[in-house]
């Protein structure tokens, strides 16, 4: 089992607060963005994968309605009511289990309140989903803990209901899905307008480096949401001047963005070239991969983090450092940001061989422009959540 040392300090700690052993646990992995940045929301295509840090949630009925929360990274703890779950402006952590509490009761039977507590090693504000993978641990555990029967698609969406409607992001399903969907060793295709998902193999001649810069993650802030918006205007704007039914930018080829951009503002208009053209490269990617072309797959990383610099402004500074001294890495075969960008990490597909010496490169050539290494650590496709028997 992975995270092992995690998975016994969480269980010392419960003990510690509660005096007693935890009735279930769950873990759930965090994952990484490989290709296809903002498509999820657009109804597109996304490769992704579980990786190899996650969080786990223990937790045991009390007969009471009051829920007792822990957060085991901070040893802090806040208390409220199964039957009035609201959101809090303070201690926003436990937003995202109060959001999922509150889904699980919209499907039924939760009727007793909890002891609980989580904790993990994903590193916050790193762009690899510390919120999904603790909304879906914290689901799978609460779900067992109340004897419901909930299928992985709607506790997705119960973890996006709690980022919309708890933490104020209107993300799409892409980090609840690959948190549940991830299998070792692969990449997880999904086409996000049927929800189908597919496993892609890695196979060995590649591995990924995370780069986390530590720069401001403000997905919560409204640029997320924002950019979201744009999108939709442009989906709009082509719907109105299409032959073709378009419900989202999934339905728009580039060649029709060339072709019909004029009439759209600027902005928009680049904005909406991004999810186009990813789209479009997540389909020939998954191609590359199954013909076992990485480099021309790494290329389309490449590809992927100009059009987030220069078309949907989703970079910064620290994220293009770090892809920019990827090109000149030897073994390094792509780089790109991952996830809802403005900072976190850059994920960065490497020859196993190889990642040892491109890790020191890559630390050295951010340390020598921001006078501090970034934190690279090689990941591991893994394995979906699941309850710990
Ligand atoms: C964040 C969101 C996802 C997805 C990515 C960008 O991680 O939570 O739904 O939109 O950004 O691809």
């Amino acid at each position: 089992m992975v995270n092992e040392a995690v998975r016994k300090e969480l269980i010392a700690k419960y003990r510690k607060v509660f005096e007693r052993d935890p009735e279930v646990m769950a873990y759930a992995p965090g994952r990484i963005e490989v290709l296809g940045n903002h498509t999820d929301y657009n109804e597109g295509f996304v490769l992704s994968a579980a990786i190899n840090y996650g969080t786990f949630f223990a937790a045991a009925r009390n007969a009471e309605k009051a829920c007792r929360l822990v957060a085991g990274d901070l040893m802090k703890e806040v208390a409220f009511d199964v039957g009035a779950i609201s959101r809090s402006s303070v201690d926003t952590w436990q937003n995202y289990v109060k959001g999922t509490l509150a889904g699980l009761a919209e499907v039924g039977g939760v009727e007793h309140g909890f002891d609980g507590m989580f904790f993990g090693n994903i590193p916050l504000g790193s762009g690899l989903s510390s919120s999904a993978a603790l909304e879906m641990s914290a689901g799978l555990a609460l779900a067992r803990l109340y004897g419901m029967e909930v299928d992985k698609l709607t506790l997705a969406r119960i973890g996006q209901k709690a980022e919309h409607a708890y933490a104020g992001c209107k993300c799409g399903l892409l980090d609840q899905l690959s948190s549940l969907a991830g299998q070792p060793g692969c990449l997880v295709k999904t086409d996000f307008r049927t929800l189908k998902y597919e496993t892609v193999a890695l196979g060995g001649d590649a591995c990924f480096l995370m780069c986390n810069t530590h720069a401001k993650h403000a997905l919560v802030d409204g640029a997320y949401n924002e950019l979201r918006a744009s999108c939709e205007q442009g989906a709009g704007y082509f719907a109105s001047v299409l032959r073709h039914p378009v419900k989202a930018l999934r339905d728009v080829s580039m060649a029709e963005w060339v072709l019909y951009r004029g009439g759209l503002e600027a902005l928009v208009a680049d904005r909406s070239a991004h999810p186009i053209g990813e789209n479009e490269r997540v389909l020939r990617g998954a191609g590359l991969l199954a013909s076992g072309d990485l480099n021309g797959f790494g290329a389309l990383m490449f590809d992927s983090h100009e059009s987030s610099r220069r078309l949907f402004g989703n970079s910064c500074e620290e994220l293009d450092v770090v892809v920019d001294a990827a090109k000149k890495i030897p073994g390094v075969m792509g780089a790109r940001l991952s996830g809802g960008g403005f900072g976190g990490s850059v994920v960065v597909l490497a020859h196993p061989r190889d990642v040892e010496t491109a890790s020191v490169a890559l630390a050295n050539a951010y340390a020598a422009r921001f006078g501090k290494a970034c934190d690279v650590s090689i990941i591991s496709p893994s394995a979906g959540a699941y309850v710990l028997e």
